[in-house]
């Protein structure tokens, strides 16, 4: 085992040294990581799905049983209404104008929640991903995405955080929102109206942005 763990760490390196995305997203799908437990049950290391080249970053929790099979984010029914509502509301096509990633790159059992040390493992490589991409625009889909991403942010409530903008200091000129994980909405469609109202709010946002760019 801490054979495994000895290969890995010379290749972390290089995927973490990737100096371009598709270099970066080749090197971790080809890798053999197991920096954490959910390498056993994996079929896919799940790096994205959209285009590394757009201005908006979105991040959800962590693969599910059809991302694990297909190896792209997003892809099961959560992703699709997702697609929906982006698309009514926004007008954009989620493979063309976003990028999408999770917390977690490998499925977790019975898709429990990522435990904290699956998630610091993991977390590198979507940093790794934010600095490659340069989004202008990163939305935090759910309360785990919330919960890694800003630390600082403790006990908190998804009632209040989702539609709300804020900014991260490392991240300058990054402008970032939280918005419900779609699978919460497929739980609870009452909560639908209150996304698409937090769609229109970033569509204003997304308006501003693209006139100073
Ligand atoms: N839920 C997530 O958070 N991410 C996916 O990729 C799929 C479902």
């Amino acid at each position: 085992m801490g054979f495994q763990f000895d290969l890995f760490d010379g290749k972390q390196n290089d995927i973490l040294g990737a100096g371009t995305y598709e270099e970066f997203k080749r090197l971790l799908e080809g890798s053999r990581c197991a920096l954490c437990a959910l390498h056993a049950s994996r079929t896919h290391i799940v790096v994205d799905r959209g285009n590394p080249k757009s201005k908006i970053l979105m991040i959800g929790e962590g693969p599910g049983e059809n991302e694990d099979l297909q190896g792209r984010a997003f892809v099961g029914r959560s992703g699709r209404l997702m697609d929906r509502l982006v698309a009514e509301e926004l007008g954009m096509d989620t493979n063309r104008d976003f990028l999408i990633a999770n917390v977690i790159k490998c499925r977790p059992p019975q898709n429990r929640t990522p435990e904290m040390q699956e998630a610091q493992a993991c977390l590198p490589f979507l940093r790794k991903q934010v600095e490659l991409m340069r989004p202008q625009v990163i939305l935090l889909l759910g309360a785990t995405a919330l919960k890694h991403l800003v630390p600082e942010k403790k006990n908190f409530s998804m009632e209040k955080e989702a539609g709300r903008f804020f900014s991260v200091s490392q991240y300058a000129g990054v402008q970032w929102m939280v918005l419900y994980h779609p699978a919460y909405l497929l739980y609870d469609p009452r909560k639908e109206p209150a996304f698409r109202q937090h769609l229109q709010s970033l569509k204003k946002l997304l308006e501003k942005v693209t006139e100073r760019a």
